[in-house]
Protein backbone atom coordinates (compact mmCIF):
# COMPACT_ATOMS: atom_id res chain seq x y z
CA UNK A 1 0.00 0.00 0.00
CA UNK A 2 1.29 3.57 -0.91
CA UNK A 3 1.96 5.61 2.28
CA UNK A 4 2.65 9.47 2.79
CA UNK A 5 5.43 10.82 3.89
CA UNK A 6 6.21 14.18 5.25
CA UNK A 7 8.85 16.07 3.20
CA UNK A 8 8.72 19.42 4.29
CA UNK A 9 8.04 21.24 7.03
CA UNK A 10 7.69 24.89 8.38
CA UNK A 11 5.64 27.22 10.61
CA UNK A 12 6.09 30.86 12.01
CA UNK A 13 6.95 31.49 15.96
CA UNK A 14 3.57 31.45 17.75
CA UNK A 15 3.00 34.74 20.16
CA UNK A 16 1.59 37.88 18.64
CA UNK A 17 2.04 38.69 15.08
CA UNK A 18 0.94 41.91 13.48
CA UNK A 19 0.92 40.12 10.21
CA UNK A 20 -2.45 38.83 8.34
CA UNK A 21 -3.59 35.25 8.01
CA UNK A 22 -2.54 35.58 4.34
CA UNK A 23 0.99 36.74 5.50
CA UNK A 24 1.59 34.62 8.40
CA UNK A 25 0.04 31.30 6.25
CA UNK A 26 2.64 32.97 3.61
CA UNK A 27 5.68 32.75 5.73
CA UNK A 28 4.97 29.29 7.10
CA UNK A 29 4.35 27.89 3.62
CA UNK A 30 7.27 29.18 2.14
CA UNK A 31 9.42 27.46 4.68
CA UNK A 32 7.90 23.93 4.16
CA UNK A 33 8.54 24.30 0.19
CA UNK A 34 12.19 25.27 1.24
CA UNK A 35 12.45 22.52 3.48
CA UNK A 36 11.46 20.14 0.82
CA UNK A 37 13.22 21.84 -1.87
CA UNK A 38 10.17 21.81 -3.62
CA UNK A 39 8.26 24.89 -5.62
CA UNK A 40 4.60 25.89 -6.24
CA UNK A 41 4.69 23.89 -9.63
CA UNK A 42 5.73 20.29 -7.51
CA UNK A 43 2.03 21.10 -5.24
CA UNK A 44 -0.97 19.32 -6.96
CA UNK A 45 -3.71 19.70 -3.74
CA UNK A 46 -4.00 22.28 -1.02
CA UNK A 47 -5.60 21.22 2.24
CA UNK A 48 -5.86 23.65 4.79
CA UNK A 49 -7.26 24.72 8.20
CA UNK A 50 -8.74 27.84 9.43
CA UNK A 51 -11.39 27.31 12.48
CA UNK A 52 -12.04 31.46 13.13
CA UNK A 53 -11.30 33.86 10.62
CA UNK A 54 -15.02 34.05 9.78
CA UNK A 55 -15.70 35.26 13.11
CA UNK A 56 -12.48 37.05 13.85
CA UNK A 57 -11.71 38.68 10.85
CA UNK A 58 -14.74 38.30 8.52
CA UNK A 59 -12.17 36.42 5.97
CA UNK A 60 -13.41 32.88 5.28
CA UNK A 61 -13.43 31.04 1.37
CA UNK A 62 -9.58 31.18 2.38
CA UNK A 63 -8.73 28.00 0.76
CA UNK A 64 -8.34 29.35 -2.93
CA UNK A 65 -7.47 32.77 -1.47
CA UNK A 66 -4.26 31.37 0.52
CA UNK A 67 -3.33 29.05 -2.79
CA UNK A 68 -3.21 32.32 -4.60
CA UNK A 69 -0.41 33.55 -2.16
CA UNK A 70 1.54 30.56 -2.34
CA UNK A 71 1.51 30.51 -5.90
CA UNK A 72 -0.74 26.93 -6.35
CA UNK A 73 -4.17 28.89 -7.53
CA UNK A 74 -5.70 26.50 -9.91
CA UNK A 75 -5.05 23.02 -8.01
CA UNK A 76 -7.97 21.99 -5.65
CA UNK A 77 -8.04 23.74 -2.63
CA UNK A 78 -10.39 23.06 0.71
CA UNK A 79 -10.99 24.35 3.91
CA UNK A 80 -11.12 22.54 7.06
CA UNK A 81 -12.81 23.42 10.62
CA UNK A 82 -13.04 21.24 13.41
CA UNK A 83 -12.40 23.82 16.24
CA UNK A 84 -8.97 23.14 17.82
CA UNK A 85 -8.46 19.63 15.31
CA UNK A 86 -8.67 22.13 12.53
CA UNK A 87 -5.42 21.45 10.92
CA UNK A 88 -5.20 17.53 12.00
CA UNK A 89 -8.27 16.64 10.01
CA UNK A 90 -6.50 18.77 7.01
CA UNK A 91 -3.81 16.63 7.28
CA UNK A 92 -5.75 13.40 7.99
CA UNK A 93 -7.56 14.16 4.74
CA UNK A 94 -4.35 14.82 2.63
CA UNK A 95 -2.52 11.56 4.20
CA UNK A 96 -5.69 9.47 3.01
CA UNK A 97 -5.62 11.18 -0.54
CA UNK A 98 -1.76 10.85 -1.04
CA UNK A 99 -2.51 6.94 -0.04
CA UNK A 100 -5.25 6.62 -2.51
CA UNK A 101 -3.57 8.39 -4.68
CA UNK A 102 -5.54 10.81 -5.86
CA UNK A 103 -2.97 13.35 -5.32
CA UNK A 104 0.73 13.16 -5.51
CA UNK A 105 1.88 16.17 -3.89
CA UNK A 106 0.28 17.70 -0.91
CA UNK A 107 0.42 21.27 0.86
CA UNK A 108 -1.20 20.84 4.18
CA UNK A 109 -1.48 23.47 7.13
CA UNK A 110 -3.33 26.20 9.17
CA UNK A 111 -3.39 30.02 10.62
CA UNK A 112 -5.03 31.60 13.07
CA UNK A 113 -4.94 34.73 14.64
CA UNK A 114 -6.33 34.88 18.14
CA UNK A 115 -4.53 37.94 19.63
CA UNK A 116 -5.75 41.25 20.45
CA UNK A 117 -3.66 41.89 16.99
CA UNK A 118 -7.21 40.66 15.75
CA UNK A 119 -8.93 43.90 17.15
CA UNK A 120 -10.98 41.40 19.75
CA UNK A 121 -9.91 41.27 23.31
CA UNK A 122 -9.88 38.11 25.87
CA UNK A 123 -13.68 38.77 26.21
CA UNK A 124 -15.02 38.06 23.07
CA UNK A 125 -12.19 35.70 21.71
CA UNK A 126 -13.39 33.65 24.74
CA UNK A 127 -17.13 34.22 23.19
CA UNK A 128 -15.85 33.10 20.16
CA UNK A 129 -13.96 29.70 21.27
CA UNK A 130 -17.13 29.04 22.91
CA UNK A 131 -19.10 28.59 19.78
CA UNK A 132 -17.30 24.82 19.26
CA UNK A 133 -19.54 24.01 22.29
CA UNK A 134 -22.80 22.87 22.25
CA UNK A 135 -25.19 25.72 20.48
CA UNK A 136 -28.15 25.15 22.89
CA UNK A 137 -27.18 23.11 25.85
CA UNK A 138 -23.80 24.93 26.78
CA UNK A 139 -23.72 28.38 25.20
CA UNK A 140 -26.43 29.36 27.00
CA UNK A 141 -24.88 28.59 30.87
CA UNK A 142 -21.89 30.48 29.78
CA UNK A 143 -19.65 27.57 29.27
CA UNK A 144 -16.38 28.94 28.01
CA UNK A 145 -13.15 26.43 27.00
CA UNK A 146 -11.53 26.86 30.21
CA UNK A 147 -14.92 25.81 31.84
CA UNK A 148 -15.63 22.81 29.56
CA UNK A 149 -11.33 21.65 30.73
CA UNK A 150 -12.33 22.32 34.46
CA UNK A 151 -15.27 20.47 34.36
CA UNK A 152 -13.35 17.26 32.98
CA UNK A 153 -10.29 17.79 35.10
CA UNK A 154 -12.32 18.32 38.04
CA UNK A 155 -14.04 14.35 37.35
CA UNK A 156 -10.71 13.16 36.89
CA UNK A 157 -9.52 14.49 39.90
CA UNK A 158 -12.78 13.14 41.69
CA UNK A 159 -11.97 9.57 40.16
CA UNK A 160 -8.20 9.39 40.54
CA UNK A 161 -7.35 11.90 43.45
CA UNK A 162 -5.37 14.26 41.06
CA UNK A 163 -4.29 17.03 42.46
CA UNK A 164 -3.68 20.99 41.67
CA UNK A 165 0.17 20.22 42.53
CA UNK A 166 0.50 17.83 39.74
CA UNK A 167 -1.38 19.77 37.38
CA UNK A 168 1.09 22.70 38.19
CA UNK A 169 4.08 20.33 36.94
CA UNK A 170 2.81 19.77 33.80
CA UNK A 171 2.92 23.52 33.23
CA UNK A 172 6.45 23.90 34.64
CA UNK A 173 7.58 20.98 32.59
CA UNK A 174 5.96 22.70 29.24
CA UNK A 175 8.00 26.14 29.87
CA UNK A 176 10.85 24.35 30.53
CA UNK A 177 10.23 22.51 27.11
CA UNK A 178 9.08 25.70 25.93
CA UNK A 179 12.47 27.97 26.68
CA UNK A 180 14.31 25.15 24.47
CA UNK A 181 11.74 26.00 21.11
CA UNK A 182 12.87 29.50 19.79
CA UNK A 183 9.19 29.36 18.03
CA UNK A 184 7.68 29.26 21.62
CA UNK A 185 5.11 32.17 22.45
CA UNK A 186 6.19 31.64 26.13
CA UNK A 187 10.03 31.58 26.74
CA UNK A 188 9.69 31.94 30.42
CA UNK A 189 10.58 29.72 33.42
CA UNK A 190 7.90 28.35 35.83
CA UNK A 191 7.79 27.04 39.18
CA UNK A 192 5.00 24.83 40.38
CA UNK A 193 4.21 28.25 43.40
CA UNK A 194 4.16 30.29 40.01
CA UNK A 195 1.44 28.20 38.55
CA UNK A 196 -0.11 27.87 42.09
CA UNK A 197 -0.18 31.47 43.01
CA UNK A 198 -1.12 33.03 39.93
CA UNK A 199 -5.38 33.71 39.74
CA UNK A 200 -7.64 31.01 38.96
CA UNK A 201 -9.59 31.20 35.83
CA UNK A 202 -11.53 28.33 36.25
CA UNK A 203 -11.09 26.04 39.54
CA UNK A 204 -9.17 24.56 39.53
CA UNK A 205 -7.44 26.59 36.87
CA UNK A 206 -4.53 29.24 37.43
CA UNK A 207 -4.02 31.34 34.78
CA UNK A 208 -0.94 29.68 34.17
CA UNK A 209 -2.42 26.26 33.70
CA UNK A 210 -3.90 28.04 30.56
CA UNK A 211 -2.88 28.03 27.26
CA UNK A 212 -2.47 31.34 25.49
CA UNK A 213 -4.34 33.09 22.97
CA UNK A 214 -1.78 32.67 20.19
CA UNK A 215 -1.05 33.82 16.44
CA UNK A 216 0.83 31.69 14.09
CA UNK A 217 0.90 29.48 11.19
CA UNK A 218 2.05 25.88 9.81
CA UNK A 219 2.72 23.98 7.09
CA UNK A 220 4.01 20.58 6.10
CA UNK A 221 4.20 18.62 2.26
CA UNK A 222 2.91 15.54 2.20
CA UNK A 223 3.97 13.11 -0.73
CA UNK A 224 4.19 9.18 -1.35
CA UNK A 225 6.98 6.98 0.85
CA UNK A 226 7.88 6.15 -3.06
CA UNK A 227 8.28 10.06 -4.29
CA UNK A 228 9.70 10.60 -0.93
CA UNK A 229 13.28 8.53 -1.77
CA UNK A 230 14.00 11.71 -3.66
CA UNK A 231 14.05 14.08 -1.06
CA UNK A 232 16.03 14.41 1.84
CA UNK A 233 14.85 13.67 5.50
CA UNK A 234 11.71 12.03 4.81
CA UNK A 235 9.62 10.68 7.58
CA UNK A 236 6.44 8.32 7.15
CA UNK A 237 3.48 8.38 8.34
CA UNK A 238 2.38 5.48 9.17
CA UNK A 239 -1.14 5.47 11.08
CA UNK A 240 -3.76 8.50 11.43
CA UNK A 241 -6.61 7.67 13.61
CA UNK A 242 -10.07 9.70 13.61
CA UNK A 243 -12.43 9.78 16.22
CA UNK A 244 -15.74 12.22 17.52
CA UNK A 245 -17.46 12.04 20.66
CA UNK A 246 -20.95 12.58 21.85
CA UNK A 247 -21.36 16.35 22.33
CA UNK A 248 -22.13 17.95 24.42
CA UNK A 249 -20.06 17.09 27.72
CA UNK A 250 -23.37 16.41 29.50
CA UNK A 251 -23.95 13.98 27.78
CA UNK A 252 -20.77 12.14 27.90
CA UNK A 253 -20.73 8.21 29.44
CA UNK A 254 -17.24 9.30 31.04
CA UNK A 255 -16.31 12.45 30.13
CA UNK A 256 -12.41 12.39 31.58
CA UNK A 257 -12.01 9.49 29.84
CA UNK A 258 -11.78 11.49 26.33
CA UNK A 259 -13.39 8.66 24.71
CA UNK A 260 -12.68 10.25 21.09
CA UNK A 261 -8.68 10.56 22.17
CA UNK A 262 -8.81 6.54 22.79
CA UNK A 263 -10.16 5.39 19.85
CA UNK A 264 -7.79 7.82 17.33
CA UNK A 265 -5.10 6.38 19.13
CA UNK A 266 -6.16 2.14 18.86
CA UNK A 267 -7.05 3.38 15.13
CA UNK A 268 -3.83 4.88 14.90
CA UNK A 269 -1.72 2.23 16.43
CA UNK A 270 -3.71 -0.13 14.60
CA UNK A 271 -2.71 1.22 11.12
CA UNK A 272 0.67 1.50 12.30
CA UNK A 273 0.88 -2.11 13.87
CA UNK A 274 2.47 -0.41 16.62
CA UNK A 275 1.40 -0.22 20.35
CA UNK A 276 1.80 3.32 22.28
CA UNK A 277 4.64 1.63 24.09
CA UNK A 278 6.81 1.67 21.32
CA UNK A 279 6.52 5.62 21.16
CA UNK A 280 9.75 7.42 21.89
CA UNK A 281 7.52 10.74 22.44
CA UNK A 282 4.23 12.39 22.08
CA UNK A 283 3.20 15.88 21.58
CA UNK A 284 -0.82 16.01 23.12
CA UNK A 285 -2.97 18.94 23.21
CA UNK A 286 -2.16 20.64 26.60
CA UNK A 287 -5.13 23.78 26.06
CA UNK A 288 -5.09 23.20 30.02
CA UNK A 289 -2.82 21.49 32.16
CA UNK A 290 -5.67 18.46 33.07
CA UNK A 291 -6.10 18.26 29.29
CA UNK A 292 -2.49 16.84 28.94
CA UNK A 293 -2.66 14.28 32.07
CA UNK A 294 -6.27 13.16 30.24
CA UNK A 295 -4.50 12.85 27.00
CA UNK A 296 -1.37 11.15 28.52
CA UNK A 297 -3.47 8.40 29.69
CA UNK A 298 -6.27 8.08 26.44
CA UNK A 299 -3.11 7.90 23.83
CA UNK A 300 -1.34 4.92 26.46
CA UNK A 301 1.75 6.67 28.00
CA UNK A 302 0.21 6.03 31.71
CA UNK A 303 -3.02 4.16 33.00
CA UNK A 304 -5.81 5.83 33.79
CA UNK A 305 -5.19 7.87 36.89
CA UNK A 306 -1.39 7.96 36.25
CA UNK A 307 -0.78 10.84 34.20
CA UNK A 308 -1.09 13.03 37.08
CA UNK A 309 1.88 11.28 39.35
CA UNK A 310 3.80 10.91 35.99
CA UNK A 311 3.87 14.84 35.66
CA UNK A 312 5.20 15.31 39.41
CA UNK A 313 7.73 12.32 38.76
CA UNK A 314 9.13 13.75 35.96
CA UNK A 315 8.62 10.84 33.89
CA UNK A 316 6.96 13.29 31.14
CA UNK A 317 9.68 15.67 31.21
CA UNK A 318 12.43 15.57 28.17
CA UNK A 319 15.08 13.34 30.34
CA UNK A 320 12.02 11.37 31.58
CA UNK A 321 10.96 7.83 29.77
CA UNK A 322 7.95 8.83 28.70
CA UNK A 323 8.68 12.33 27.11
CA UNK A 324 5.21 14.69 26.73
CA UNK A 325 5.33 17.91 24.28
CA UNK A 326 9.32 18.64 23.50
CA UNK A 327 7.76 21.51 21.71
CA UNK A 328 6.54 23.03 25.31
CA UNK A 329 3.16 22.27 24.00
CA UNK A 330 -0.04 24.59 23.44
CA UNK A 331 0.92 25.64 26.92
CA UNK A 332 4.27 26.99 26.32
CA UNK A 333 4.70 26.69 22.19
CA UNK A 334 1.22 28.84 22.26
CA UNK A 335 -2.13 27.61 20.50
CA UNK A 336 -3.21 29.41 17.11
CA UNK A 337 -6.03 27.08 17.06
CA UNK A 338 -5.86 26.28 13.18
CA UNK A 339 -2.25 25.92 13.07
CA UNK A 340 -1.60 23.59 16.22
CA UNK A 341 -2.40 20.09 14.66
CA UNK A 342 -0.15 20.82 11.69
CA UNK A 343 2.26 22.34 14.10
CA UNK A 344 2.32 19.16 16.15
CA UNK A 345 3.75 17.11 12.76
CA UNK A 346 6.25 19.86 12.59
CA UNK A 347 7.08 19.17 15.95
CA UNK A 348 7.59 15.36 14.90
CA UNK A 349 9.16 15.78 11.78
CA UNK A 350 11.81 17.79 13.11
CA UNK A 351 12.24 15.82 15.96
CA UNK A 352 12.69 12.37 14.13
CA UNK A 353 15.01 13.79 11.81
CA UNK A 354 17.42 15.05 14.95
CA UNK A 355 16.69 18.47 14.43
CA UNK A 356 15.32 19.44 17.16
CA UNK A 357 18.31 21.44 18.82
CA UNK A 358 18.18 22.00 23.03
CA UNK A 359 14.95 19.93 23.02
CA UNK A 360 15.94 17.03 21.56
CA UNK A 361 14.40 13.76 22.22
CA UNK A 362 17.42 11.55 22.27
CA UNK A 363 16.99 9.05 19.55
CA UNK A 364 13.68 9.16 18.81
CA UNK A 365 12.71 7.51 16.03
CA UNK A 366 8.99 7.03 16.24
CA UNK A 367 6.51 9.30 17.86
CA UNK A 368 2.29 10.31 18.48
CA UNK A 369 0.54 13.61 18.07
CA UNK A 370 -3.02 13.50 19.55
CA UNK A 371 -4.83 16.68 18.37
CA UNK A 372 -8.21 17.64 20.04
CA UNK A 373 -11.67 19.83 19.64
CA UNK A 374 -14.02 21.19 21.05
CA UNK A 375 -15.37 20.08 24.17
CA UNK A 376 -13.14 16.98 23.43
CA UNK A 377 -15.46 15.95 20.00
CA UNK A 378 -13.37 15.50 17.54
CA UNK A 379 -9.71 14.20 17.89
CA UNK A 380 -7.40 12.78 15.60
CA UNK A 381 -4.12 10.47 16.68
CA UNK A 382 -1.11 10.67 13.96
CA UNK A 383 2.04 7.97 14.52
CA UNK A 384 4.87 9.32 12.22
CA UNK A 385 8.11 7.24 11.82
CA UNK A 386 11.79 7.88 11.02
CA UNK A 387 12.09 5.96 7.56
CA UNK A 388 13.27 2.31 8.38
N1 LIG B 1 0.15 31.28 30.25
C1 LIG B 1 1.13 32.04 30.77
N2 LIG B 1 1.07 33.38 30.83
C2 LIG B 1 -0.01 33.96 30.29
C3 LIG B 1 -1.06 33.25 29.71
C4 LIG B 1 -0.94 31.86 29.71
N3 LIG B 1 -1.91 31.13 29.20
N4 LIG B 1 -2.00 34.08 29.26
C5 LIG B 1 -1.54 35.31 29.53
N5 LIG B 1 -0.36 35.23 30.16
C6 LIG B 1 0.42 36.32 30.69
C7 LIG B 1 0.55 37.46 29.71
O1 LIG B 1 1.74 37.38 28.97
C8 LIG B 1 0.55 38.65 30.64
O2 LIG B 1 1.84 38.75 31.22
P1 LIG B 1 2.50 40.20 31.50
O3 LIG B 1 1.55 40.87 32.46
O4 LIG B 1 3.83 39.85 32.07
O5 LIG B 1 2.53 40.85 30.16
C9 LIG B 1 -0.38 38.25 31.77
O6 LIG B 1 -0.33 36.81 31.81
C10 LIG B 1 -1.81 38.71 31.59
O7 LIG B 1 -2.18 38.46 30.25
P2 LIG B 1 -3.62 38.76 29.68
O8 LIG B 1 -3.55 38.62 28.19
O9 LIG B 1 -4.12 40.05 30.25
O10 LIG B 1 -4.44 37.56 30.26
P3 LIG B 1 -5.98 37.35 30.17
O11 LIG B 1 -6.50 37.31 31.56
O12 LIG B 1 -6.62 38.33 29.23
O13 LIG B 1 -6.11 35.90 29.52
C11 LIG B 1 -6.40 33.54 29.87
C12 LIG B 1 -5.56 34.78 30.18
C13 LIG B 1 -5.75 32.33 30.51
C14 LIG B 1 -7.83 33.72 30.41
C15 LIG B 1 -6.44 33.35 28.31
O14 LIG B 1 -5.12 33.26 27.83
C16 LIG B 1 -7.23 32.12 27.94
O15 LIG B 1 -8.45 32.12 27.97
N6 LIG B 1 -6.55 31.04 27.52
C17 LIG B 1 -7.22 29.84 27.07
C18 LIG B 1 -7.52 29.94 25.59
C19 LIG B 1 -8.42 28.80 25.15
O16 LIG B 1 -9.45 28.52 25.71
N7 LIG B 1 -8.02 28.12 24.07
C20 LIG B 1 -8.79 27.01 23.54
C21 LIG B 1 -8.45 25.79 24.30
S1 LIG B 1 -9.46 24.43 23.89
Amino acid sequence: MTRASVVGAGMTTFGVHESTLAELFATAALDAYDDAGVGPDDVDAFYFGNAMGGQTENDTHLAPKLASEVGIAGVPAQRFEDACATSATAFKNAVQAVEAGIHDTVLVGGVERCTPETGLGTGEMTRIFASASHRQYEQPTGLTFPGVFALLTKRHMHEYGTTEEQLAHVAVKNHANGQRNPRAHFGRELTVEDVLESPVVADPFHLMDCCPFSDGASALVVTSDERADSYDDPVDVTGVGHATDIVPLSAKPVPHATQAARDAAAGAYEQADVTADAMDFAEVHDCFTGAEVMASEAIGFFEDGEGGPAAAEGRSALDGDRPINPSGGLKAKGHPIGATGAAQIVELTEQLRGDAGDRQVEGAERAVAHNLGGDAGTTVVSVVEVRS
